[in-house]
């Protein structure tokens, strides 16, 4: 996206020049491996995108926040005065989320006029949602001097998901858009919050996410069933062992207690969690040492795991990640995000790419009535204020 079309942008929308306007942006966030993890206090692997979402902000002299969107017809007003409640179920709840977190943390907020421009496809599990919050945050800490820490912005921007927008999910999205950096993976603890950044590079091969297209149905409630579910599994393990987290169990203390849960099921979530947990440090170690016919195959595991264990999978998902694997040159596929529709990532020679597309358009349309999209999962610049007038 090109700055200067966002300046103008934003002129039409509110007027002024351009002197007093700020540029923000934050990228959205594809996970390698380590799905289902984070709010199990387990490890993720997730990068940050070249995708995401530009914030542009003028302080104003009134107290109301002004909210406008370049993708979105839908715009608002707010009188910080007031309380923060959401509205319905519109885009602007993950900003309006962010300024009450800043409001119950008796931050004075005057008035802004801000608009959001994103490139990240929505629906498509890449973290659009963590990648509006953040901006958000960053931009807000930024204006008004705050001098937060990126973890309270992390931690501030799951809290208002959580609460104002009602998914309860974990914390590795918000994580990985504010602590990402170009050309690393971030290799997050989810339960110590501890993180290093490992470099990766796929040499000759490229990752292309695959959009299903697929609505995802009831994603937020069958997420929500399956904390609980990890719930159910910590406390029928906790009656044998004191353990804090799921993932916390080992291989071995898994086998030796897997008849103390309460049901298959319960046991399947539980052995999902257990194994991704393991793949994530399995993953650490095969792109450190650039070993990616290994890595490829965790990708393929992680997938079978998430669809027959944790079954949060669908059959548009399933095929895609069926048909990759028939295709030469490709080492490694699987479901990423939440699941129940999104996207696959599916690592491949980059001379089979072509083939790929050609390939997976077509036998997914035949098989689904869907088109598929694609997009290179390119790694992209971390979050930042954008001082200069430039693209990136
Ligand atoms: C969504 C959530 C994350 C994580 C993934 C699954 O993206 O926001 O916290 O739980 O699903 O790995």
């Amino acid at each position: 996206m090109d700055i200067v079309d966002l300046k103008n942008g934003f002129i039409e929308r509110y007027g002024g020049d351009e002197s007093d306007i700020a540029v923000f942006f934050a990228p959205g966030r594809v996970n390698l491996i380590g799905e289902h993890t984070d709010y199990n206090g387990g490890f993720v692997l997730p990068f940050s995108l070249h995708y995401g979402t530009y914030l542009l902000a003028r302080p104003l002299s009134d107290p109301m926040v002004k909210f406008k969107s370049l993708n979105f017809k839908m715009g608002a007003e707010v009188c910080m005065k007031y309380d923060l409640s959401p509205m319905g179920s519109e885009w602007v709840n993950y900003p309006l989320g962010i300024l009450k977190e800043f409001k119950d943390r008796r931050v004075d907020i005057p008035g802004m006029a801000l608009m959001f421009a994103g490139n990240i496809p929505s629906g498509a599990g890449l973290s659009s949602s963590a990648s509006i919050e953040m901006v958000t945050a960053f931009a807000l800490n930024k204006m008004l001097g705050l001098g937060w820490h990126m973890p309270e912005l992390i931690k501030l921007s799951q809290h208002a998901e959580n609460n104002f927008v009602g998914m309860k999910c974990g914390i590795m999205d918000q994580f990985a858009v504010g602590m990402g950096e170009k050309g690393h993976a971030v290799f997050l603890d989810c339960d110590t919050l501890n993180y290093s950044l490992v470099p990766f590079d796929f040499k000759n091969y490229l990752l292309i996410i695959t959009n299903t297209n697929k609505r995802r149905e009831l994603a937020g409630s069958k997420y929500n069933e399956r904390r609980a579910e990890c719930e159910m599994a910590l406390w029928d393990i906790n009656r044998v062992k004191k353990i804090k987290d799921l993932s916390k169990l080992t291989w071995d203390e898994f086998e030796h207690y897997k008849d103390q849960f309460r049901s298959k099921l319960i046991r399947n979530r539980a052995e999902h969690v257990v194994g991704e947990n393991h793949r994530v440090l399995k993953s650490v170690e095969m792109l450190k040492s650039g070993n990616l016919e290994d890595f490829g195959q965790l990708m393929f595991e992680s997938h079978y795991s998430l669809r027959d264990l944790y079954e949060v999978s669908c059959r548009e998902l399933d095929i895609l990640v069926e048909e990759a694997s028939k295709i030469e040159g490709v080492i490694g596929s699987r479901m990423t995000g939440a699941g129940f529709g999104g996207c696959t990532i599916t690592l491949i020679d980059e001379k089979k790419l072509e083939i790929y597309m050609e390939a997976i358009s077509r036998i997914y349309k035949e098989k689904t009535g869907l088109k598929p999209d694609f997009y290179l999962a390119e790694s992209g610049n971390g979050i930042q204020e954008l001082k200069t007038m430039s693209t990136i």
